[in-house]
This record gives structure tokens, sequence and C-alpha cells, in this order.
């Protein structure tokens, strides 16, 4: 049984259909990419999965429940973070204000003590700067708080959309190793990217998506090697 399970999902604003009808899935320890370029529908895909948009038909299944119609403030709890295009974090609060956001489905402090300490290992850059505003990183910084707040409710899935957008190759670098970190310590990842190499070079399988379809699919080596997608998605 995969993980997460999305199956002929099909999503519209207003009369205009963004995704056509696509299935896909996530096993367990897995990375998956869903790679595609401007507008394919990558950012709607993960909206519909965590209960920010509701589909018009298909459905979410999340460790064999079906979460289509759950909605957003309750899917943290159930293992699954959402890391936004973005980043998202909250500007006016400290680094170490926003980890706690990300905690608050946890009520015992020593737990919270404990992934606080886990996520400041693994980003010890947060740890120097905790008592910053988060609106003062750099942009490299706030993809490393929106990711470490994410991981402050110890997900069984983290789902991330576009972590590499605006960071410079050195800082893509450092976020993908620390991607691939996290996927090896047991965190299962679904990584929306347009960065099609970077995403391809870390996943174990990969989701081609074209204007609201899976147009291929397959093992991420393969798909690197492969003609078209060199062509359409890695500049070569
Ligand atoms: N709130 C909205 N209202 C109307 N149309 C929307 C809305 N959000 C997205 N769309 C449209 O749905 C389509 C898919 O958008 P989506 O944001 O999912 O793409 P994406 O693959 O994440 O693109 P990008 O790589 O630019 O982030 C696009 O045509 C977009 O214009
Ligand atoms: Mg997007």
């Amino acid at each position: 049984m995969a993980m997460l399970e999305v199956k002929d999902l099909q999503v519209f604003y207003g009369m205009i259909q963004a995704i056509k009808g696509i299935s896909f899935e996530v096993n367990e320890g897995e990375t998956v990419a869903l790679i595609g370029a401007n507008g394919a529908g990558k950012t709607t895909t993960l909206h519909t999965i965590t209960g920010l948009l509701s589909p018009k038909k298909g459905s979410v299944v999340f460790e064999g429940k079906e979460i289509t119609k759950v909605p957003a403030h309750k899917i943290v709890s159930l293992g699954m973070a959402h890391v936004p295009e973005g980043r998202r974090v909250f500007a006016q609060l400290s680094v170490y204000q926003n980890l706690k956001m990300g905690a608050y489905t946890r009520k015992d402090k020593a737990e919270i003590d404990e992934m606080l300490e886990t996520v400041y290992k693994r980003f010890p850059r947060l740890k120097e700067r905790q008592n910053q505003m988060a609106g003062t990183l750099s942009g490299g910084e706030q993809q490393m708080l929106a990711m470490g707040r994410a991981l402050m409710s110890k997900p069984k899935i983290v789902l991330l959309d576009e972590p590499s957008m605006g960071l410079s190759p050195i800082l893509v670098n450092e976020i993908f190793d620390i991607i691939q970190s996290l996927n090896k310590a047991g965190t299962t990842v679904l990584l929306v990217e347009q960065n099609a190499k970077k995403a391809l070079s870390i996943a174990d399988r990969a989701y081609v998506l074209e204007t609201g379809r899976i147009v291929q699919s397959g093992d991420a080596q393969v798909l690197l090697n492969d003609e078209s997608i060199k062509k359409a998605y890695l500049g070569e």
C-alpha cells in the first residue's frame, strides 16, 4: 500500500480546470518529485492534498485513509507537513517563535523541546539566529526556517513546494543536501520543483506535469537521461 495515493484528481478554479485527472502515489521512504513548468498545476496539486483546495473529482488517500475532505488544519496532526511556495514565514516573529508555531499540534513541552533540538541540529544556522526576526533572514535562511517549522510537527511525509526558488546555486545545493538527509533519516518526501535537474538528481521516482496532466513518469535516473525530458526540462 502506498503511503500517499492521489486518484483521478480534478481541480477547478471557477470554470477553469487546473488539474485534469491526475493519479500518482508516494511510497513510504521515497522521495518523489513532481516536476513541470510554470502553471502546470504543481502548487494546485499540493494544495489539494493538504486540504487547502477541494477537488471536483477524485480522492486523496493517506496511510489507507481517505483525507479528501479533511480540512488543512487537521492534516498536520495526521503526519503530513507542507512547506509552501515562497516560504511564508511569519516575518514579524523570531526564528524561535516561528519554529514553535510549527509544533502547534503538540502539547508535550518536552517533546517540543526535543524537536527544536533536532531542527537546530539539522539547521545550525537557525540556532545561531534563533532570536532574529524571520523577515530579516536571507532567502536561503527563510527556506531553512520554513522547512524547520514543518519538521517541528514530526511529519511522516513532507510536501515541499519549490524549495529552490530564488536561491543561489550554492544554497540550492545546501537545501537539496538537507532534503536528502531528511529522507535518509526516514521522512518521506514529495518534492515539487521547476528545477527538474536538481529534483531528479535526488528523487527515486518522478512525475511530469503538463497543463494539469501527468505526461510522463518513472524512475528519476531514467527520466534524467530521457531525450524529451532533457530537451523540455533540463535545458540540454
Ligand atoms: N487562485 C487561482 N485562481 C484562478 N486560477 C488559478 C489560481 N491559482 C492557480 N491558478 C491557475 O491554475 C494553473 C495552475 O497553477 P499552479 O499555481 O498550480 O501552477 P504551478 O505548477 O505551481 O506553477 P509555478 O511553477 O509557476 O508555481 C495556472 O494556470 C494558474 O494560473
Ligand atoms: Mg507553484
